[in-house]
C-alpha cells in the first residue's frame, strides 16, 4: 500500500482510505498506484465481496495533486499511473461504495460517477474545476455527466466548475443518500454490509448487466479525454492556473 492510501479488510469488505489529510487528500501518482493495486487485489481475492472508499478527515479528496500536474507536464509518461487507475476503476467488477464527507474535487468527484453507490454528508460539495485549470474533463465525465443531467447542466458543472451542493448532486442522481456531517462512513458502511451479505455472484453479474451497455462508450471517452488532457497539461493556460494555485498558498 502507500502511506497515504490505507486499506483494511473486515468481514469480506475492503475499506480503502484516502489518507493525506494535510493536503485535503490530494491524490499523488503513488496514491493512484496504491488505489489501482488495492482494487486489483480485491478483484483477485475471492474472500472480498465489496469495497468501500472514503477520505480521512473532513474532506473526501481535493483531486489530483497540482504539484504533480507540473511534473506530469514535463514527463507525460507519468500519466500512465492515472490512466491505469481509471481503467481499473471503470472495469472493477465488485460493488464499490463511497462515503463522502466535505469536498470532493476533480478526480475526487469524477471517481464517484463510477461508484455503485454514493453516501454523502449534507455538507458535502462536488466540484469539477478542469476548465478553470486549463484542462478538460476526465474519468469519462464528459460522457457520463451529460447522460445523467443533460447537456446544459453538464456544461454548467464542467465548464463553470462551481461547487455542486450535496442536495443538488442527490437530485441529479449522483448521490444515493445524504446523511448528517460526520456520519458518511457509518452510513456507507451499512450499505456496503448489506450488499456484501447478498449472493456474491449474482451481485457481480447484475453489476455487469447494469454497466455493460455503457462500457464501450466509457472506455472510448477515457481514451479521448486522456489524449487531450495530456496535451492540455503542457499548455500555457494550465501552467498559469497551476502556478496561480500554488502561489496562492505561499
Ligand atoms: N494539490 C496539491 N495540494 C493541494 C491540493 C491539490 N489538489 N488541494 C489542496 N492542497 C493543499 C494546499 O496547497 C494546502 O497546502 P499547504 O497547507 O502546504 O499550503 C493544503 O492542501 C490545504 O489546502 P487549502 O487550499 O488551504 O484548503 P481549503 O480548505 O482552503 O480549500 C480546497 C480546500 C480543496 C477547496 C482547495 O484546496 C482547492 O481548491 N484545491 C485544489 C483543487 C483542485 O483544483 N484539484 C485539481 C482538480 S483537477
Amino acid at each position: 500500500m502507500s502511506e497515504f492510501v490505507t486499506q483494511s479488510i473486515e468481514s469480506g469488505i475492503q475499506y480503502i482510505c484516502l489518507n493525506r489529510v494535510e493536503k485535503k487528500n490530494a491524490i499523488t501518482l503513488e496514491m493512484y498506484q496504491a488505489l489501482t493495486q488495492a482494487l486489483q487485489s480485491a478483484q483477485n481475492n475471492a474472500e472480498i465481496k465489496a469495497s468501500m472508499i472514503y477520505g480521512a478527515g473532513p474532506d473526501f479528496s481535493s483531486g489530483n495533486d497540482i504539484n504533480e500536474f507540473l511534473q506530469i507536464a514535463q514527463t507525460p509518461d507519468k500519466m500512465e499511473a492515472i490512466m491505469a487507475f481509471l481503467q481499473m476503476l471503470t472495469r472493477y467488477q465488485k460493488p464499490l461504495i463511497a462515503g463522502v464527507e466535505g469536498r470532493a474535487v476533480g478526480v475526487g468527484a469524477t471517481m464517484l460517477l463510477h461508484c455503485d453507490m454514493v453516501v454523502a454528508s449534507r455538507h458535502a460539495k462536488l466540484q469539477f474545476p478542469f476548465v478553470q485549470l486549463g484542462l478538460v474533463p476526465e474519468a469519462a465525465s464528459s460522457h457520463l455527466l451529460p447522460q445523467l443531467v443533460g447537456h446544459q447542466k453538464a456544461f454548467e458543472i464542467l465548464i463553470l466548475g462551481d461547487f455542486v451542493e450535496s442536495d443538488e448532486a442527490k437530485n441529479m442522481g449522483l448521490i444515493n443518500h445524504l446523511c448528517e456531517p460526520g456520519e458518511a462512513f457509518q452510513v456507507a458502511q451499512r450499505y456496503v454490509e448489506r450488499v456484501a451479505a447478498l449472493p456474491m455472484e449474482a451481485v457481480a453479474l447484475s453489476k455487469d448487466l447494469l454497466k455493460h451497455r455503457a462500457q464501450d462508450d466509457v472506455q472510448m471517452a477515457l481514451m479521448r479525454e486522456g489524449r487531450i488532457f495530456k496535451d492540455r497539461l503542457k499548455s500555457k493556460e494550465a501552467y498559469q492556473a497551476f502556478a496561480s494555485f500554488l502561489s496562492r498558498n505561499k
